[in-house]
């Protein structure tokens, strides 16, 4: 039997590409599209399996994707506690009440909470750190996100994502060295992150490494949205069956 998926905010740009992906693949069998109530799209068909758009959540779930808005955490963790679902949960700009929320869950469900699933970013994300480990101090630090002029928070969390890994690599501290869109004189041992927004970029990441004389970049760009849909799919099919936990993409891409 093919596992029971639920999409939480199912007529969004992300819950729309996952639901198309989920018509072509026969790993999952979609019981449920959340949205919020009276939002346009009630009652319309997700177009799959005769399941409706709509507000409720079902009965019972093996797993639930994620990708809405902050405020739709704390129902979707009630639902995937009560009925013991993997949770995948995508939505960026928690706020850290939010996010203890997650991880308190992981007692009791298997959960991957992931600011960007693509498999691509992911291994950025590790290299980042190693490179700012191996590069040294006497490199400066800049990160660079852009997405499209729709995006609801800022900086990405991917952004954040990024810092947070260069930080545990080379022993700074987040809180401390994080500059958002810097104005004036530069300070040694900052990371700085600018965000931009524009039309409709899907998203790219830069990490810039600079220093007399040189400069490393590493980039990722994201050509559509279905590198993070996709790569939502392979964490829930991954966590399904799991023990209950707070894993992440690096397990189940086993970049560890
Ligand atoms: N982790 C990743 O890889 C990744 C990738 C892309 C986007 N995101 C994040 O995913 C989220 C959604 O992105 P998007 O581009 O699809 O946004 P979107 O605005 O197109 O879609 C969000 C959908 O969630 C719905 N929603 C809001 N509150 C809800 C609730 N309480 N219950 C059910 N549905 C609710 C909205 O009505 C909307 O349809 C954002 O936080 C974005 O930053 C994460």
């Amino acid at each position: 039997m093919k596992p029971k998926l639920v999409i939480v905010g199912a007529a969004g740009r992300m819950g729309q590409r996952i639901l198309s992906l989920c018509k072509e693949s026969a790993d999952f069998d979609i019981i449920a599209a959340v949205e919020t109530k009276g939002h346009p799209d009630s009652g319309k068909d997700a177009g799959i399996n005769g399941v409706k758009i709509g507000p409720e959540f079902p009965q019972t779930a093996d797993a639930v994707i994620e990708f809405a808005l902050p405020e739709a955490s704390e129902q979707t963790l009630r639902f995937c506690i009560e009925k013991k679902a993997a949770l995948v949960m995508g939505t960026t700009g928690l706020s850290t009440e939010q996010k203890k929320k997650v991880e308190a869950a992981a007692k009791d469900i298997p959960i991957i909470y992931g600011t960007n699933m693509s498999v691509g970013m992911n291994v950025l994300f590790s290299l980042a750190g190693k490179t700012a480990a191996m590069l040294g101090d006497e490199y400066d630090i800049e990160i660079i996100e852009q997405h499209h002029k729709f995006k609801k928070d800022a900086p990405s969390g991917s952004a954040l994502t990024l810092a947070e890994n260069i930080c545990k690599a080379t022993g700074r501290d987040l809180q401390n060295c994080v500059v958002f869109g810097r104005s004036g004189e530069r300070k040694k041992g900052t990371i700085g992150i600018h965000s931009v927004r524009a039309g409709d970029i899907t998203g790219v990441h830069s990490v810039i490494f600079g220093t007399q004389g040189e400069t490393v970049t590493l980039s990722h760009t994201a050509h559509s949205r279905d590198c993070f849909a996709k790569g939502a799919l392979c964490a829930a099919k991954w966590l399904v069956g799991k023990k209950p936990g707070f894993y992440t993409m690096a397990d189940v891409l086993k970049l560890k």
